[in-house]
């Protein structure tokens, strides 16, 4: 059956490039063109005892300071550079019979993947998952797979941070050899009639077995209750090493739709039967719905018609890079729910795959996006992988080619874009294709009007020329906005590089949030809007650079803290009555000064009072909103927020207090103790009687203990140059945030925190034993893999210890020992020596190192550095374990095994994996 097994654990990491060749000896160069022989990082014997343990996913560029002089601002002045992890693993023998797979969900950027000593895969695109077979090189039992990745994040894709690493999950499976592809299910439920669906289903099967196999596929329609609704069987045949699609439809009466509201989900369980056995089974998660996009009015969802309140975001977050624990993602899809958003744009990439889990689950539709703009075989390949990976989510609902690309108005622009849609048709033709354009929308031979709707980024102005030029063009405003703010701000600084909160600071090419969502709610025919962003981001601080490090852009901070402008959005996007002051009040010093002070609203009419007094009653315009200037006086400014008359909303700010203690709000109550979940820690600075306080900037350390772990820690503050790795921050503008994940186990999570004025605060979270995912632990040891042997048995005792000419390979024929038995001693009497040598730094004195022979036969001799270790004649094969010493300063450390061999002897020699084990293991 099938096994699905995380990687994420234990990996060895090193930060750097490791140059240079390890010898250029005709031995090592002769050595290293042979398949399993590579030498090097990686290569199975390379040294990497003194290398950090690193749990994935790993981002390892936030980790480092900022830096003016080297870094990039677009990159958040952090340095990328090249990195190499190394995981070593055993298989079973029971493995022997399965395909076994490795999945690596994201690497920025680009990425060489070695396993058992030779390159298995490159990968060039920092956003797609991939998928490598690793059956053919596999090792088994005693001998360790050795995986090593090369990461070179010194390539970049983008203008913002990409971070640099394997950030995000990795995973091993194992199945049977006849086996549903990776990505083998394509459930496509088509609407028939008003209650009537078609659930069609592509199941590709491979067929690795030596013989032709006859099986039945088998898929199951599980509904949200758990209930099985439907099942189809369908027998099938496939010759060996061959691949079949087999095609399904299954019809499904009334199911629940999925919706934003609703987003019920179906599982489509897949599985493989042979001879009555099920032997292969794969769920899919799927929704029914039906999407429809009209020139006119826009989208459609489930005949509904929705306009889209999208965002765009990069993937980023504070405290923990783009190395996002799965909790993360729905955590941030869920600020974006909270703000009545109802839709996110995966800008400019293709986003993990937990990412589009959490928007199904929690009903957010996706616009989802293709990195490279390319029509080379690796472009379509980027495409594809995309298509092929995210087809079954029912949250994506069109695919971007393209966002901003100097050839979008071209002829080559547009021939490029039909080959990539294309690619997406062949795979996908149920959703529309898009490309996000900021110029040449009005040329007849640019790619515009291939789309099935054109993406309009910012132009706010050039919507209506368009429509009057390509009326029956769908459009949609693909990215708008690109406001500044900077939360709790209210006053701009040229000098602090900070923005006020009051929806006028904006770039030069963007439009304030009001003017944006008036020209898109007013005109039906955009189909929406998606504000750049959603969330700040690190890296592209616009308009200014250090000591800005990441973006002013998002209507939520880099914590995902709420700026003003949250709730003007809420304002225009949720059906509730929405009254938010946009200032603080807590202008001590300004007393009887003039104070800028905003609503946002989505009353048609606003009192305002101060300390009970009424100010001022004003009518609101929707789209405008209203601004007063009102004296400053310490107490409450209250507003009412009226509709049609009828008192709908009371807000308050008040002055506060100093700061003297914490609000601590975990986004949850219980963590998962399965070393997986995580917990958003928010820490609010409040005064003595509990009120937020908002001009609180003080610092604050923290310490957690128990079974959780720290991941990161963020303020959202554009400027801050803190280590988000760190144990102390300081809050900024009255508050920051922890992450921190779980340990395995049952117990609690505690956490402390205290500043100057601020006495210690706790928190405790319990921690509940939770089914750990099965994962592949990693071994310390190391598969001893570059072996010579005497090719001919040598009559008289040879010196075992005698200098080997290294230019001699035939003489010495390179062997893997691994495999056993060499047929040319079989019935014959002699002598074969064996060497290795390996560099005197693989080997740890600390940790009792030895080296284990998993199966060594006949009259043997183990000489290490030319000194008699081991002696025995065996006549079966046994294991044999020999203690290496530190007792000499060479830098290589060599073996060598003399066998004396005769007919009576039962597989004489080296028959199986050498080892070098260190204690500690595992
Ligand atoms: C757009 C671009 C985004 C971001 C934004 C800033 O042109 O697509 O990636 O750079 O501008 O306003």
């Amino acid at each position: 059956m099938r096994e699905r097994l995380s990687m994420n654990k234990d990996w060895l990491f090193h930060l750097g490039e490791i140059g240079g060749k390890v010898s250029a000896t005709h031995d090592v160069i002769y050595g290293q063109a042979k398949a399993g022989g590579l030498k090097g990082p990686g290569g199975i014997e390379w040294n990497d005892n003194a290398w950090d343990t690193i749990q994935l996913p790993h981002d390892w560029s936030y980790q480092l300071p900022f830096d003016r002089e080297q870094g990039i601002a677009d990159f958040g002045y952090k340095q990328r550079g090249i990195g190499w992890y190394r995981k070593k693993f055993f298989l079973t023998e029971a493995d022997k019979n399965k395909q076994l797979m490795l999945h690596f969900d994201g690497i920025a950027t680009h990425a060489t993947i070695y396993f058992n000593g030779n390159v298995i895969e490159r990968n060039f695109c920092g956003y797609t998952s991939f998928t490598v077979d690793i059956t053919d090189r596999a090792f088994f039992g005693e001998r360790p797979n050795v995986l090593s990745v090369r990461v070179n994040a010194e390539e970049s894709e983008g203008w913002w941070y990409e971070g640099a690493g394997i950030y995000r999950n990795t995973w091993l499976t194992k199945t049977d050899k006849l086996f549903i592809t990776p990505r083998g299910i394509w459930v496509n439920p088509q609407k028939q009639d008003s209650e009537q669906w078609q659930t069609t289903i592509e199941t590709t099967i491979r067929n690795e077995r030596e013989q032709a196999a006859c099986f039945t596929i088998v898929s199951a329609i599980i509904d949200p209750n758990q209930n099985v609704v439907a099942e189809q069987r369908v027998q099938a045949s496939i010759e060996a090493n061959a691949e079949e699609t087999i095609q399904q439809a299954i019809p499904v009466t009334n199911p629940l739709l999925w919706d934003i509201e609703h987003p019920h989900l179906y599982t489509l369980k897949s599985m493989i039967e042979y001879e009555g056995n099920v032997i292969d089974e794969v769920t899919t998660s799927f929704g029914y719905r039906t999407i429809r996009i009209c020139a006119d009015t826009g989208f459609y969802l489930n005949e509904r018609r929705i306009k889209l309140k999208g965002t765009c975001n990069h993937q980023d977050h504070a405290g923990v890079g783009v190395a996002l624990p799965d909790e993360l993602h729905s955590y941030r899809i869920q600020r974006l729910k909270e703000m009545g958003s109802n839709a996110y744009r995966a800008a400019h990439h293709n986003p993990a795959p937990e990412l589009l889990d959490a928007c199904d689950r929690l009903g957010m539709l996706v616009m989802d996006e293709n990195r490279n703009f390319d029509s080379s075989p690796e472009g379509l390949r980027q495409v594809e992988n995309m298509i092929t990976r995210d087809r079954n989510h029912p949250s994506v609902i069109m695919y971007s080619l393209f966002n901003e690309e100097p050839l979008q108005g071209t002829p080559i622009g547009r021939k490029m874009f039909q080959r990539l849609k294309n690619t997406v048709r062949q795979l996908d033709p149920t959703r529309p294709v898009l490309g996000a354009m900021h110029g040449g929308v009005m040329e007849d031979e640019g790619s515009a009007t291939l789309m099935d709707i054109t993406g309009f980024n910012y132009m706010n102005g050039a919507y209506e020329s368009f429509r009057a030029k390509y009326p029956n063009q769908p459009v949609i405003g693909s990215e708008t906005v690109s406001a500044f703010s900077t939360r709790n701000t209210y006053e701009s600084d040229t000098t602090l590089q900070v923005f006020d909160s009051f929806d006028t600071e904006r770039a030069s090419w963007g439009n304030t949030v009001r003017e944006s969502w008036k020209t898109i709610n007013t005109n039906d025919y955009i189909m929406g809007t998606f504000v750049w962003t959603g969330f700040d981001y690190r890296g592209e601080p616009t308009p200014y650079e250090w000591p800005s490090v990441s973006t002013h852009f998002g209507v939520m901070d880099t914590c995902g803290f709420p700026k003003d402008a949250y709730y003007l959005y809420q304002a225009f996007w949720l059906d509730r009555p929405i009254l938010h002051i946009v200032s603080h009040w807590n202008w001590q010093g300004k007393e009887g000064m003039p104070i800028k002070v905003m609503t946002h609203t989505n009353c048609d009419e606003v009192a305002v009072y101060v300390n009970g007094r009424l100010i001022d009653r004003q009518a609101i315009d929707r789209y405008e909103q209203h601004t007063w200037s009102i004296p400053y006086e310490p107490g409450t400014l209250t507003m009412e927020g009226y509709i049609n008359g009828e008192l709908v909303a009371t807000t308050h700010k008040e002055t506060t207090g100093d700061a003297v203690a914490l609000r601590i709000e975990p986004h949850k109550s219980v963590l998962l103790g399965d070393g997986r979940d995580a917990l958003v820690i928010n820490v609010h600075a409040i005064d003595e009687q509990g009120r937020f306080v908002p001009d609180a900037n003080e610092l604050i350390h923290f310490e957690v203990q128990g079974l959780a772990k720290l991941l990161g820690c963020g303020n959202g503050n554009p400027n801050s140059h803190e280590s988000d790795i760190g144990t102390s921050r300081l809050l900024f503008n009255g508050s920051l945030q922890l992450i921190v994940q779980s340990l395995a186990g049952d117990g609690e999570l505690k956490l402390a925190l205290h500043g100057e004025s601020i006495v210690e605060q706790q928190l405790v979270v319990p921690v509940v034993t939770s089914n750990v995912l099965p994962y592949v632990p990693s071994v310390r040891a190391l598969y001893i893999n570059d072996w010579h042997v005497t090719q001919e048995p040598q009559l008289n005792k040879p010196d075992p210890n005698a200098e080997m000419d290294l230019t001699d390979m035939n003489t010495w024929e390179k062997v893997d020992v691994s495999f056993g038995f060499r047929e040319s001693m079989k019935g014959k009497s002699g002598y074969v020596v064996y060497r290795t040598q390996f560099e005197r730094g693989l080997v740890d004195f600390n940790r009792s190192p030895q080296l284990l022979f998993q199966a060594i036969g006949g009259d043997v001799e183990v000489y290490i550095n030319g000194k008699l270790q081991f002696k025995r004649d065996m006549e079966w094969n046994n294991e044999v374990i020999v203690s290496l010493e530190d007792d000499t300063p060479s830098d290589y450390i060599t073996v060598a095994i003399l066998v004396r061999f005769a007919p009576n002897m039962y597989s004489p020699g080296v028959n199986g994996a050498v080892s070098l084990r260190l204690s500690n293991e595992g």
